[in-house]
């Protein structure tokens, strides 16, 4: 990552959303039980079946995407962990359009949406080995935070390329990181922890 890569300027630009969405998270505390890790993946299940349609059209490059979705694999984990197909079916999503819901325009906007959601198969790769270890799950029930397994470097390499393609329009690469910065707000409103006594799925 060279210093002067848009890559490097959008890490510090999104670095407080990223820490804010950590420390929100509390995901040691909520994957500590089986039920507790269901109900964090579906609330994964709603940002992701909201998000990624939306992505899809203003990207309009479905085979960059399309190894990059992981809304089948939160459906399969889930699955795994007791929910009928219909109940995952059911489960809640952000407002559509409304605050929550993802308002993204062009390809600059779905870039920026998609570096958070890439991104956090990085992050999820120490929550995968804990869950593994705490839960004994192997691929089964974990294919959303396995992601992109042994190709995750390779994967992220070619977002990373992807961003700087980016770097030489200002106007572009304002609405990417803006888009970014907004996505990650709008996971950290999504899943943060539900109010006590808040029914699970
Ligand atoms: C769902 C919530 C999360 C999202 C959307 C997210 C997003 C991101 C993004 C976009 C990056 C890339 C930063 C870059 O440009 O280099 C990243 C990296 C990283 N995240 Fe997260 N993150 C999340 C949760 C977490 C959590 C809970 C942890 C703590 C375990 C974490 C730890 C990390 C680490 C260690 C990296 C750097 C990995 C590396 O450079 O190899 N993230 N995350």
């Amino acid at each position: 990552m060279g210093r002067d890569s848009l890559h490097a300027r959008l890490r510090t630009a999104t670095g407080p959303a990223h820490q804010a969405l950590e420390d929100s998270l509390d995901w040691r505390a909520r994957v500590a039980t089986l039920p507790g890790y269901r109900t964090l993946l579906a609330r994964l299940h709603g940002f992701h079946a909201a998000w990624e349609p939306v992505i899809g059209a203003e990207l309009a490059d479905d085979a960059f995407l399309a190894p990059r979705r992981r809304l089948a694999l939160l459906a399969a984990d889930l699955q795994h962990l007791g929910l009928s197909p219909d109940a995952v079916a059911a489960l809640p999503l952000p407002m559509l359009g409304g605050r929550e819901g993802p308002i993204l325009r062009g390809p600059a906007a779905a870039t920026g949406a998609l570096y958070v959601l890439e991104g956090s198969t990085l992050g999820g790769k120490v929550i995968g080995r804990h869950i593994a270890d705490l839960h004994g799950l192997s691929g089964a029930g974990l294919a959303y935070y396995r992601a992109h397994g042994p190709a995750a470097g390779a994967m992220w390499a070619t977002l990373r390329a992807r961003l700087e393609t980016f770097a030489d329009d200002p106007a572009a690469e304002a609405v990417l990181t803006g888009a970014a910065v907004a996505t990650f707000a709008a996971m950290r409103a999504w899943l943060s922890p539900a109010p006590e006594g808040a029914a699970g799925p």
